[in-house]
């Protein structure tokens, strides 16, 4: 079992779209057994929320629900229970300190820092586009999952 918690700021736009789309893409080569795939927030702002109008609409273009997903904090006791904390940004590399203060197990990195063009997810908070974040949440999770399948080798 590999278990994998993306992050970000809210847990309504970055990482529930993440988290639905790595969902879809190990159910569709039939490896949904073998994952655990959460999403939390860094921060308190929207705990309790439903995933954001902008991502839902999104996700539901590619026929991905989102239905019973509300906003969580990450919590200090989840670094025993998850393999991999993949974040949006590098923002939240630093925010994730707080509540996690170390990484003995290098657990945590950056969605986009499995692709061949390590960066941060764009933040549809700020731009509305939330193409944009899809391409690179797609971006991410292909190559996150080429990695760890690869591993398992
Ligand atoms: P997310 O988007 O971190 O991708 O879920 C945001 C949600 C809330 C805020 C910022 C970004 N906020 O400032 O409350």
């Amino acid at each position: 079992m590999i278990r994998v918690m993306m992050i970000c700021l809210g847990n309504i736009c970055r990482s529930p779209m993440a988290e639905f789309v790595l969902k879809d893409m190990v159910a569709q080569r039939g490896l949904s057994d073998c994952f655990e795939i959460a999403s939390a927030a860094t921060s308190t702002e929207e705990i309790g929320n439903p995933v954001h109008p902008g991502t839902r609409r999104k996700l539901a273009e590619v026929g991905i629900s989102t239905a019973g997903k509300y906003a969580v904090q990450v919590k200090r006791s989840d670094y025993d229970r998850y393999d991999y904390f993949l974040l949006a940004d590098s923002s939240n590399l630093r925010n994730i300190r707080r509540i996690i203060p170390a990484d003995p197990e290098n657990k945590i990195h950056r969605l986009l820092d499995f692709s061949d063009r390590p960066r941060d997810i764009a933040d549809p908070w700020y731009t509305g586009n939330f193409d944009v974040t899809y391409d690179d949440v797609v971006e991410g999770c292909e190559a996150f999952l080429r990695h760890v399948l690869n591993e398992r080798k």
